[in-house]
């Protein structure tokens, strides 16, 4: 079957909005611009650079992106009022291509919130529209919890929105509610029965609490739906979003029955997909489809014997479509620069000399600790060096005893605005006293909400990446590290995380909290 510019389905990439917004995925400003980056270079047509009124950060982040961006449209959010979307204009007006995006939720449920009547909504929506239109030539406008709003007032709304100037019409299924069927036929009714539905095009917005959300957005497609709303690794709150890397894939795979089309490059899929379960500290689950470790994995006996024969026995795409290069031991404490340097190239990381510098010496002192440097253990060192430069904690030394026949401690060297001072601390196993310690050192009362380890490749001598989140008055900082040692790896990332808070907190003011896209006003 061919394809042809009606089936070209715009992706519309939402993991630095809906996918940041999500409680722990918070991410630094420097973070942000290289995930734009990427994603711009990846073919995503709309980037959703964020949500500009929530906060100064989130201003100057969506500004900067749209001053960077080469190929995609920079998109902000803002609610259905004339101070959001003044505030969102601001930011997207430096991209070539900008793009304002408001809301408000036309369920009964929501509705209640603003405590609105039906008419003095649809006034609202009409005034807000027209307003971002006669800012912005691109307006995407959204019934939030379409879904579950009644359907004569749904079509009515999108018909005021549409007659406003709004050029994307975008229908979210904000509480991961429906089902495919009943996805396609909404958008399919809505394009049939609006006037006007045939000049705007109509996106699909689905989140995940179902376990729905790629096959409602890919049945919203079939419904006539050219916008596809998604997250790199499905993130998101809750169970996540649409994954972009799931509904590119699945089109592309099964074009013969999906005969639809982006402008996505594959083979960028796997990079994205590390850098931002690393800068969210959402790790992948192993099985999770497309990015999952499993994924391309093939255990046992009769599906290995099947792939050395042939490998589509077991695989309908090919590693190399999603950018999976084989994993092989690529170097070892001889290596030299300039090896270091083509690797990661070959991985999708560029680094700048200085940064590449850094990287040498952390991994000479890898390769001398640990036999074999996996292409996984670049990956780890590349991101877990990330922020030292502006950190106001530093980790000096850690020397732990532990084991059977008494509790664990702890003796720990910190340099805290540049001062060392050292803790000794008991606690329930060699973490807790660690972080005890840690604690002694710089009291806090930031909450651990978080704590994870992943082994990065196998063997006992394989790194280990840590995540730690912590949350204090509202804010929520993950932070990471990645160490042969699982106890050091686990304080880094736990400094890491209250280097970040100290960042926010210092951002924000003490008590300033972010304004959350749920925020009514
Ligand atoms: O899920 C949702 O409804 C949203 C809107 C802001 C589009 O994210
Ligand atoms: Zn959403």
């Amino acid at each position: 079957m061919t394809t042809s510019d009606e089936n070209r389905v715009v992706i519309f990439d939402t993991t630095l909005r809906d996918g940041e917004q999500s409680p722990g995925a918070t991410m630094t400003h420097a973070e942000k611009l290289e995930i734009a980056g990427l994603l711009d270079e990846m073919g995503v047509d709309i980037i959703e650079a964020g949500f500009p009124i929530a906060s100064e950060g989130d201003f100057r982040a969506v500004s900067e992106i749209a001053r960077n961006a080469k190929n995609s449209v920079i998109c902000g959010l803002a609610r259905a009022n004339l101070k959001d979307i003044d505030r969102c204009w601001e930011a997207v007006k430096h991209a070539a291509q900008p793009r304002i995006h408001t809301f408000i939720g036309t369920s009964p449920l929501h509705r209640a919130i603003p405590n609105l009547t039906k008419d003095e909504m649809a006034e609202r929506i009409h005034e807000t529209v027209t307003h971002a239109r006669n800012l912005c030539d691109n307006v995407q406008w959204s019934p939030m919890d379409a879904t579950r709003t009644e359907w004569d007032y749904l079509a009515r709304v999108v018909e005021i929105a549409i007659k406003a100037g709004a050029t994307t019409i975008n229908i979210p299924d904000t509480v991961g509610y429906t089902a495919p069927v009943e996805s396609a036929d909404l958008i399919r009714r809505l394009i049939a029965e609006v006037p006007g539905a045939d000049e705007v095009v109509f996106a699909t917005h689905c989140h995940n609490d179902l376990g729905m959300a790629t096959a409602n957005s890919l049945a919203a497609v079939e419904g006539g739906a050219r916008q596809i709303e998604c997250t790199i690794n499905g993130l998101g709150e809750r169970a996540g979003n649409t994954a972009l890397e799931e509904v590119v894939m699945a089109m592309k795979v099964r074009n013969d029955i999906l005969p639809y089309h982006t402008r996505i490059d594959s083979t960028k899929i796997m990079h994205l997909s590390r850098r931002v379960a690393t800068v969210s500290g959402f790790q992948v689950q192993p099985n999770k489809a497309i990015v999952g470790k499993n994924a391309f994995a093939h255990e046992s006996g009769i599906h290995q014997d099947g792939m050395l024969k042939n490998a589509e026995t077991f695989e309908i795409m090919r590693p190399e479509d999603v950018g999976l290069t084989e994993t092989n031991i690529v170097m070892g404490k001889h290596s030299g620069r300039a090896a270091l340097r083509s690797k990661l190239k070959n991985l999708g990381i560029e680094l700048a000399e200085n940064q590449l510098s850094d990287v040498f010496v952390r991994f000479k002192e890898l390769a001398d600790r640990k036999k074999e440097v996996f292409d996984e253990d670049l990956i780890a060192l590349v991101t877990a060096g990330e922020d030292a430069e502006n950190d106001r904690l530093v980790l000096k030394s850690l020397r732990v005893v532990c084991g059977t026949g008494g509790q664990a401690e702890a003796e720990m060297v910190m340099s805290i605005d540049g001062k060392e001072t050292s803790a000794t601390e008991q606690g329930d196993g060699p973490v807790d006293a660690t972080f005890k310690a840690v604690r002694q050192l710089h009291p806090n009362d930031a909450h651990l909400s978080l704590y994870q380890v992943h082994a990065v490749t196998e063997g006992t001598d394989a790194q280990a990446t840590v995540s730690v989140r912590l949350e204090e008055g509202g804010n929520i900082a993950t932070g990471q590290s990645a160490d042969t040692d699982t106890v050091v790896a686990s304080a880094k990332a736990y400094i890491n995380a209250l280097n970040r808070l100290l960042t926010r907190r210092a951002k924000l003011g003490e008590n300033e909290k972010e304004v959350s896209y749920k925020d009514v006003s």
